[in-house]
């Protein structure tokens, strides 16, 4: 005789017995890029996803906000544009929040986990803003609160870090976590293509947040910043937390620039456990950064994302895949809502949010890097010695100098060996103060060297 719910591949039942074969009733809020893909595939492969959940998961209710809009591949009868309704009616086990934004899904999940439901979201401003409210809510009424699809799209990088790297030290998670910028940047260095063409383009593919200001003034990559450090260190990290710098001021003579220096210019979010003596920090921060061509980030182009972590025991380990888009965003979300799923059916819970390391948020004055700077100069003798001696009276060491064109448009660029941040833009002041320096057009960040 079969059992009649079969025990689902690779599944540690918490409990003896599944409860049941009771179907698991999900509400799916927003039907954008990514919440029609996740309908899609839970109608294309609802066989499939049955039998390794142990029972049917059943979309019972989609919120939207136009109902006017035509959507295919949904019941029309599903459809409602009262989410609030929908979270907490009963026959609703799991509640998918695919709307975005801040106020409006706090509340919505907030009255989903309070009514007992378990939540899957890929909301990381949200998550970056109020996780600690939400968890503590999810533990209170013993629901599951995953987000897995909120950091770099596709790629499984919460999921290793709280559960595959819970035995070890995680010292650095450092990557590039957003894909329009990584598009447009990509797109730049290779076409020469025009920055708000390229940004539109990564908005009709789906890749920009619904206001992509947060997208390429680095807001999104701080949220993903803060999640990552808040797991990877246990601790509690928000994005407000976070040193964050955009990619706007990034121009095609930065690109150039970079590339003369065999380097290329990619968004980077680095989060880093420091240690001053014994005394332990975080440094959270989000800034573009040249990145030598040989550097391992330096191949991921267009919206892919990476992700390298580095911790004790386990040494260095790399994530990649697609971080943005409908379909890869759907798959992430899938994988957690098929975890609450199981969930439900064996009585077990996910882990919960650990912070009790509580360590401190170190200054971005303290962090150490090296630079690139550049600035349009008087082309005279002596103003290079002028320039290296101003680098040399703050304790800012040069690697290498390159000067281009001539008189007007003479253009010095300058790259420091390793130095604190604050040396850096005291250095930066002080230049804009002679006479000999017409402007300093751009300071970036060097990484992925150690010199
Ligand atoms: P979209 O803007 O494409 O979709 C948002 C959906 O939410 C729309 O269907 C919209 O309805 C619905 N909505 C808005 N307001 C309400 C409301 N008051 N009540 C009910 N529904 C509402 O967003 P995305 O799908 O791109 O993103 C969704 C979430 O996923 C965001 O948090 C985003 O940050 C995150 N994310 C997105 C990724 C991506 O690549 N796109 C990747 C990783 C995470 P209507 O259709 O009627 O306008
Ligand atoms: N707008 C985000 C990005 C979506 O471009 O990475 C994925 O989180």
């Amino acid at each position: 005789m079969t059992d009649p719910v079969q025990t689902p591949i690779g599944v540690e039942p918490i409990g003896a017995e599944p409860i049941g074969a009771e179907p698991i009733g999900v509400a799916v809020l927003g039907m954008g890029n990514v919440g029609a893909e996740v309908v899609r595939i839970l109608t294309d492969n609802a066989a499939d996803i049955q039998a390794r959940v142990g029972a049917p998961v059943v979309v019972r209710g989609v919120a939207v906000r136009d109902l006017t809009v035509p959507r295919e591949g949904v019941d029309p009868a599903l459809l409602t544009d009262d989410a609030a309704a929908l979270v907490t009616r009963a026959d609703i086990d799991i509640v998918v929040e695919l709307i975005g934004g801040i106020d409006l899904p706090r509340t919505l999940i907030r009255q989903a986990l309070e009514a007992g439901k378990s939540v899957v979201t890929a909301n990381k401003a949200l998550m970056a803003a109020h996780s600690g409210e939400l968890s503590d809510a999810a533990a209170r009424n013993r629901v599951d609160l995953y987000f897995e699809a909120a950091v770099a799209g596709a790629i499984p990088v919460i999921r290793p870090l709280t559960q595959s790297l819970a035995g070890d030290s995680v010292n650095r998670v450092a990557g590039i976590v957003n894909g329009t910028t990584n598009y447009i940047l990509s797109e730049m260095a290779e076409t020469g293509a025009d920055y708000s063409d390229v940004l539109a383009e990564a908005g009709r593919l789906g890749y920009a947040e619904a206001d992509p200001t947060a997208d390429v003034e680095g807001y999104d990559a701080a949220s993903k910043a803060a999640i990552l450090a808040s797991i990877a260190f246990h601790s509690r990290v928000t994005a407000d937390d976070v040193y964050r710098e955009g990619i706007t001021k990034i121009t095609p003579a930065d690109l150039a620039a970079a590339a003369k220096f065999d380097c290329t210019v990619k968004l980077l979010a680095i989060c880093e456990r420091l240690n001053d003596g014994g005394t332990e920090s975080i440094s959270a921060r989000v800034y573009p950064a040249l990145i030598p061509l040989e550097h391992p980030l330096a191949t991921v182009n267009g919206a892919f994302n990476a992700v390298v972590v580095e911790s004790e025991n386990a040494g260095r380990l790399m994530f990649y895949g697609q971080g943005a888009g409908g379909a890869p965003t759907a798959a992430a979300v899938m994988g957690d809502l098929v975890m609450a799923a199981r969930n439900r059916v064996y009585s077990g819970r996910g882990p919960l949010e650990s912070t009790y390391a509580s360590l401190p948020i170190a200054s971005i004055d303290d962090v150490q890097t090296r630079y690139y700077v550049a600035m349009k100069v008087a082309d005279r003798p002596g103003v290079l010695a002028q320039v290296a001696g101003e680098f040399a009276l703050n304790g800012v060491s040069i690697a290498a100098m390159r000067q281009e064109g001539a008189g007007d448009e003479a253009r010095l660029t300058i790259v420091t060996h390793r130095a604190a941040d604050r040396a850096q833009s005291e250095t930066v002041a002080a230049l804009e103060q002679m006479d000999t320096v017409i402007k300093v057009s751009s300071v970036l960040r060097m990484e992925g060297t150690n010199e």
